[in-house]
């Protein structure tokens, strides 16, 4: 991971930077990864078998101890203040073949024969007590996704755009809002500069006037649902409807050039949004084995394509992820019933 400073020419500032927390030592890394490699269960086709293979893992005394010290740590963290923190060197597969640009999670199902990330992510939601949700509207119900361009929504707003993603949270209009995102750096080659960019959201908040802010409190926005529920749904959304862009304490429901006003005030406010989320960005570029944990709630994120040498290799740019909640119970009417983590939407 390295990190690149913000746009410095706006008064909008923060001091809060993104640095890794936690490195696994390339033993404790190996180790790890040998010990999820003997899960034989598919995560994709026996998601219940696997995460119970985890657990068993878990059990066993797998996990490093200084890892887990670590990781106990994180459930009185301040999200506020420290919304996305980054470790580095966690297990993941190495070499795996570059997928289809057409198909590619297909082609993921077909060429990726371990399981080394998933199991990782699996285990970190046990560890930090924060089940993992899939969505019957995206992926078909995946789990694990991918952070992979495609063809056919290359130009999407999506995890499989192939350019730039403008700043947003992850399903932020969806009735179950994930609680974190969790990614797994796979592939990344450091001569594209493709950068995960985020924001604070209390430092968005701080950088607005009372007035400013009553009007962004009000709902006088709107935000169409984002483009792979859309695009691969299998279920009728209806429209989404008009919003406040701030909720709550530092709740931040905007996607950028997604999100207009619907009257002339909320109609200004916009481009002043924008340029305050460039003003306070951090760039972070994601490597293999890096893990980047995001409080989804309290910060918004973007990815910013500044220089493509090897535009061969932006489409294989790949991140693996989830998106987890904090506790199922709130969201059990809207589960699959039988299943503990497929989202009915
Ligand atoms: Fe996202």
């Amino acid at each position: 991971m390295t990190t690149a400073p913000a746009d410095p020419t706006t008064s909008a500032s923060t001091d809060w930077r993104i640095t890794p927390e936690f490195t696994f030592t390339d033993e404790e890394s190996a180790a790890l990864a040998e010990a999820i490699g003997t899960v034989t269960a598919n995560p994709y086709r026996l998601y219940d078998a696997h995460a119970f293979q985890i657990a068993r893992l878990v059990e066993d005394g797998v996990v490093p101890e200084r890892f887990r010290a670590y990781v106990e740590t994180l459930a009185d963290r301040d999200r506020h203040q420290e919304p996305v923190v980054v470790l580095k060197n966690v297990p993941y597969d190495r070499e795996v073949p570059v997928f289809d640009f057409d198909e590619p999670v297909k082609s993921k199902y077909e060429l990726k024969r371990t399981f080394v990330a998933e199991g990782f992510l699996a285990l970190f939601a046990q560890l930090a007590g924060t089940p993992p949700i899939g969505y019957l509207n995206v992926n078909d119900g995946d789990v694990f996704q991918d952070i992979y361009p495609k063809r056919s929504m290359q130009t999407s707003q999506s995890q499989k755009a192939l350019n730039a993603i403008h700043f947003h949270k992850d399903l932020a209009n969806h009735f179950v809002r994930p609680d974190q995102v969790y990614m797994v750096g796979m592939r990344s080659n450091p001569e594209n500069e493709v950068y995960t960019s985020f924001v604070r959201n209390i430092d968005v908040i701080a950088s607005f006037t009372e007035e400013e802010l009553e009007l962004l409190r009000s709902p006088q926005f709107h935000t169409p649902f984002d483009d792979l529920t859309v695009m691969g749904g299998s279920l009728e959304l209806g429209e989404a409807d008009k919003h406040p862009v701030i909720g709550g304490e530092d709740d931040l429901r905007y996607f950028e050039n997604r999100t207009v006003g619907v009257t002339d005030a909320a109609r200004a406010i916009v481009p002043k949004v924008s340029a305050t989320l460039h003003a306070l960005k951090q760039r972070v570029f994601i490597e293999p084995g890096d893990f980047v944990i995001t409080y989804n709630n309290h910060t918004v994120h973007a990815k910013e394509v500044l220089e493509v040498r090897k535009p061969e290799e932006l489409r294989s740019r790949w991140i693996i992820k989830t998106v987890n909640v904090d506790d199922l119970e709130p969201h059990a009417r809207h589960l699959m019933p039988g299943t503990r983590h497929l989202v009915n939407g």
